[in-house]
């Protein structure tokens, strides 16, 4: 028998030997995301925009009492998502714990008291060694936390991207889909790194959703100037507009399980911020839930729920808009033409329905002749069609349902688009 080498015999001895030394873990292998968790846009509510890491149990509980009895529970709003903030230190084992000032009772009492509400329970990290405002963050202990949001039963992750130096997005995005996966409780994982590295193309399979821009303010148009948040500095929010913008060519990439989230609501909001009012007037609060429900966008409500108008409650109800959001084809609505301060949107639905909307952007209020035959629509991506010249379509005005229905039947049909608002409708095709 011929004997080994000599280097081979060397090689064989260093490879095991720094194997032994070097202990360490092998990597896992690639689990699949949760299925079937997210079949249409993630609809609830978060701490965040109202009061940001400013949160504690109470405040958590009230609002959360607040989804079911103004009826917000019943249309769908069901996740009560815990944003920054909460964090306390890790433990001695490494395993992270709650902010026991703000919240004492701890987040397994919090998340069993939101689950007898019948609601669901919702919670923030990062991927980063903090979170954006400093508190603890997961790099390092993605598999401990994802365990321990399990045992906390969590149904809802939202993943941020502070303090990620030298970390690859879709890496760390993925290890922790794994740990989610692994510690066996289903959870949505919403993917929140502002569409830094475009999340659309590689995220489908990591999360259910991700965010396409960074963070969203109550302002339909455009800040001009940086302002000071709340303690943010140079915070530059992105208004309705800009995200509407940023968000619309990114269609092709959203569907069921797998959405584009251009940012939570900001209905009913309102920041001050040296001595000036940030807040949306109705006409805008209605648009920007319009463009929500157009872009099947999730719906996470952003107010205090325990301090609403009737005119706020209202958008947030709409039952009809909301089923235009979350219907079962899950195609996100395209825009069809740009003229001026107008935009034509149309939304395919089931059983040959679309959603179309005329936003007006501008700052006086527009009549519009609609012309059927200049609105056909092809859309290749869901390969559905408009069929104006052959088929009676029947439009249902979303905003006002005592409204006289409009139809493709009569020519130049007049609708007045108020500025900073909508004319939204459900055409239906009328069937002999
Ligand atoms: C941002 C995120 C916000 C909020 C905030 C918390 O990165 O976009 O939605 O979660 O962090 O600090």
């Amino acid at each position: 028998m011929k004997r080994p080498s000599i280097l081979l015999i060397l090689l064989s001895v260093f490879l095991l030997g720094s194997e032994a030394l070097a202990q360490r873990p092998r990597p896992t292998a690639d689990l699949p995301k949760w299925e079937g968790v997210c079949e249409t846009p993630q609809m609830g509510w978060s701490s965040w925009n109202k009061f940001m890491t400013d949160i504690n149990e109470d405040i958590i509980k009230e609002n959360a009492d607040a989804l079911v009895s103004l009826g917000l529970a019943d249309v769908g709003y069901v996740y009560v998502n815990v944003d920054d903030g909460w964090h306390g230190e890790r433990d001695e084992n490494g395993f992270v714990t709650e902010n026991p000032e703000k919240f004492p009772s701890g987040m397994k009492e919090l998340g069993a008291y939101i689950h007898s509400k019948g609601l669901k329970f919702g919670i923030y990290s990062d991927a980063g060694d903090f979170t954006c405002n400093g508190c603890t963050g997961s790099r390092g202990h993605e598999y401990q936390d994802a365990l321990i949001y399990a045992m906390w039963e969590v149904d809802y992750l939202k993943y941020d991207w502070c303090h990620t130096a030298n970390l690859d997005a879709k890496g760390a995005y993925t290890l922790m889909r794994n740990a989610i996966r692994k510690a066996g409780r289903p959870m949505v994982f919403s993917i929140c790194e502002w569409g830094t590295s475009k999340p659309w193309e590689w995220a489908a399979d990591v999360g259910h959703s991700w965010r396409t821009t960074h963070d969203i303010g109550p302002a339909f148009l455009p800040v001009p100037v940086s302002y000071t948040a709340q303690g943010r500095r140079n915070w530059k929010p992105q208004s309705v507009m800009e995200i509407i913008e940023q968000n619309a060519p990114l269609r092709e990439y959203a569907g069921p399980g797998h959405w584009n989230d251009p940012d939570m609501l900001e209905i009913g909001n309102v920041i001050t911020v040296d001595g000036i009012t940030y807040s949306m007037t109705p006409s805008e609060e209605r648009a920007h839930f319009t463009m929500w429900c157009m872009m099947a966008a999730p719906l996470i409500l952003g107010n205090d729920l325990r301090d609403i108008s009737e005119e706020t409650l209202a958008i947030l109800k709409n039952r009809e808009l909301i089923a235009v959001d979350q219907d079962p084809l899950g195609i996100q609505g395209l825009r069809l033409r740009k003229e001026g301060d107008l935009q034509y949107w149309f939304k395919p639905l089931v059983d040959g329905d679309w959603a179309f909307c005329i936003l007006n952007a501008g700052e006086k209020p527009v009549k519009v002749a609609l012309d059927w035959s200049a609105l056909e629509v092809d859309d290749s991506l869901s390969g559905r069609k408009t069929d104006f010249a052959g088929t009676t379509y029947i439009g249902r005005d979303l905003w006002n349902s005592k409204a006289r229905p409009i139809s493709t039947a009569r020519k130049n049909v007049k609708v007045t688009v108020p500025s900073h608002d909508v004319a939204v409708y459900r055409l239906t095709p009328v069937k002999h």
